[in-house]
């Protein structure tokens, strides 16, 4: 399969934003650990001390939402012009911003946490040492990050054809490696299986920077 650029992600996504914003609004309802796992990344961060929290990939907002709902002071962003268009009218009192992951117009250590929540999925695995290095960067230090994304249960490595555009699944193991090269601990973690209408099981890393050790950890 071929590996999908910056470009083909954004122009896959500002194609299906409508679509994928319906599909999206009600994400949670039906996944009570998946709404444990970011309220343990809310809680965390809460009682780590008071800062701002970028949801990075944030698409049409619902999770950016999500997290505003659990007490954080959070923003969003995005690559897709359209996501960011849909993510400003459904929450208007929120921030969106356009702009990638990986080169972020924030300053050394401005943020206190980071959830990737299914975004760094489309990413080429060689791309994402310098994804971590820019996380790391943004972080303050004890910052916390949370991933989600599709996990490999068991097997290596592999692509799949997510219905947007090709996709990665990881196994956990070595996406915790990856992260932990680049500073990043982890706190835990949690898989899921899929639910109805769902493929792949889940995988989600709660990992904090070196720094500051939490005080519920
Ligand atoms: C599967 S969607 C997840 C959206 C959202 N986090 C949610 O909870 O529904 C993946 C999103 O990541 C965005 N994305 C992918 N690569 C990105 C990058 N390098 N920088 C910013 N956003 C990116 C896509 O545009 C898309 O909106």
């Amino acid at each position: 399969m071929t590996e999908p650029s910056l470009q083909t992600t954004a122009e896959a996504y500002d194609a299906v934003a409508v679509l994928y914003a319906e599909f999206a609004r009600d994400a949670f309802d039906a996944f009570p650990l998946d709404r444990a796992v970011l309220a343990a990344f809310a809680e965390l961060v809460r009682t780590t001390g008071s800062g701002t929290v970028a949801e990075l990939g944030c698409g049409p907002g619902q999770t950016t939402a999500h997290l505003r709902d659990l007490g954080l002071d959070v923003f969003g962003v995005d690559l897709s012009p359209v996501m960011i268009e849909l993510a400003r009218e459904a929450y208007p009192d929120l921030r969106f911003e356009h702009g990638s992951m990986d080169a972020l117009d924030l300053a050394d250590g401005a943020l206190h946490g980071i959830v990737s929540w299914y975004s760094i999925i489309h990413t080429p695995p060689r791309d994402l040492p310098s994804y971590f290095a820019e996380f790391r960067r943004v972080l303050a230090p004890g910052g916390h990050l949370l991933l989600a994304f599709f996990e490999s249960e068991g097997g290596p490595l592999t692509t799949f054809d997510h219905k947007v555009t090709t996709a990665y699944r990881w196994p956990i193991d070595d996406l915790a490696e990856l992260a932990g090269e680049a500073g990043f601990t982890e706190i835990g973690r949690m898989l899921r299986e899929p639910g109805e209408g769902e493929r792949y099981r889940r995988g989600h890393l709660l990992m904090r920077l070196a720094g500051v050790t939490g005080a519920n950890e």
